[in-house]
């Protein structure tokens, strides 16, 4: 078995979002109606049928989160209760089985412990990123959910998502959709990404770090980045960011939120983001909990590039905002009730 943390010391600080095979992954399968008690294996590779239905028609969904070493040198997650209850939320639109709440926290958690090596030390600025996933398997070919069902989780150290962490760069304004009006935009679904893979790759040609999207509906109010939620900051200190049911509900956004309105004391808006309307806002940045606090530099919307701070600089709410988050995710400051919880 190649390990690569006994063949070579990782450079934690220049980490990168890049798979990384770590020890263990817990599994669980789903057979006539349960969940099987589950374990931790350390084969990393899936063996299913040719008619799993994650295959053929995308019933499949994921999450995204992060333990963070701090400064005591105990291990925290960040609100992952809300992790585990957006995972159900997507399986109930695949009509996929949820898988419960507890039975998520503790997996999730063994996996951590069982992987701890792994978790980069306090002080680099970089996470162990665990990425929960289900998918329907079985044999199977009509276009009907399956009987049967994979919940895994595993994990690896990770940096920054998007090259340079907070620093600017720039994005641009897709003319593509990556979800319907009334779709699984909202959903942690794959097949939103798999949308996403071609006006990515467009953008990324172009020098910019990813693409935005817009109303499906309307094409003119900003919607959501590829893989992160967008914010602004008003002239007047409103920190305001796109309402839409077809975005996903970021965690991150939800957080900085509250922290914009109670840490902060900016006024907070979710309501809509006109593409012709960005000279209200001094900063922007994309949000998730990849992309942390990722600021957005410019925005190229069709022919017209829009600066919003800089595209050196980042701007001082911005920068507020993310020392505050990054502060109570390694615990560094006090963090709102149930927002950490201990490994
Ligand atoms: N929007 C998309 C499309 C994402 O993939 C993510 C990442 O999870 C987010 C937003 C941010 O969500 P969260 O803050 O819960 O990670
Ligand atoms: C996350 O932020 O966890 C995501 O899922 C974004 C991306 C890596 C898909």
């Amino acid at each position: 078995m190649i390990n690569e943390k006994e063949t070579k010391q990782l450079d934690w600080e220049n980490l990168g979002f890049s798979y990384i095979r770590t020890d263990f992954r817990f599994i669980s399968h789903y057979k006539e109606g349960q969940w099987e008690e589950g374990t931790l294996t350390t084969d990393n590779k899936l063996h299913i049928s040719e008619g799993s239905t994650a295959l053929h028609y995308g019933q499949q969904c994921f999450e995204g989160m992060k333990a963070y070493r701090a400064k005591d040198g105990s291990i925290n997650l960040f609100r992952p209760y809300e992790n585990a209850q957006r995972l159900n939320r997507s399986c109930s639109r695949l009509l996929m089985p949820t898988f419960p709440e507890d039975k998520f926290i503790e997996a999730v958690k063994n996996v951590v412990r069982a992987n701890e090596d792994w978790i980069p030390p306090y002080g680099t600025n970089s996470s162990l990123y665990i990425r929960p996933f289900m998918i329907g398997v079985g044999d199977n070919i009509g276009v009907k959910p399956a009987d049967e069902y994979i919940f895994s989780v595993f994990v690896m150290p990770v940096g920054a998502y998007f090259k340079g962490g907070l620093k600017p760069s720039n994005f641009l304004v897709s003319t593509y959709d990556r979800a319907a009006p009334r779709g699984t935009g909202a959903a942690k679904v794959g097949g939103n990404y798999a949308a996403s893979l071609l006006p990515g790759k467009e953008a990324k040609d172009r020098q910019f770090s990813d693409a935005v999207y817009l109303d499906p509906a309307t094409q003119t109010k900003i919607e959501e980045v590829g893989a992160a939620n967008f914010f602004g900051i008003t002239h007047d200190n409103e920190f305001v960011t796109p309402v839409s049911p077809s975005i996903l509900a970021s965690i991150t956004k939800r957080s900085l939120m509250w922290l914009a309105e109670n840490r902060l004391g900016l006024t907070v808006r979710e309501g809509d983001v006109y593409v012709d309307k960005l000279d209200q806002f001094k900063e922007a940045g994309a949000c998730g909990t990849a992309a942390v606090i990722a600021p957005i530099g410019g925005l190229q919307v069709g022919d017209d590039f829009h600066v919003f701070y800089s595209e050196d600089e980042v701007g001082p709410v911005t920068v507020q905002l993310y020392n505050e988050l990054v502060g109570i995710q390694f615990g560094d400051i006090e963090a709102p009730e149930g927002w950490i919880e201990k490994v």
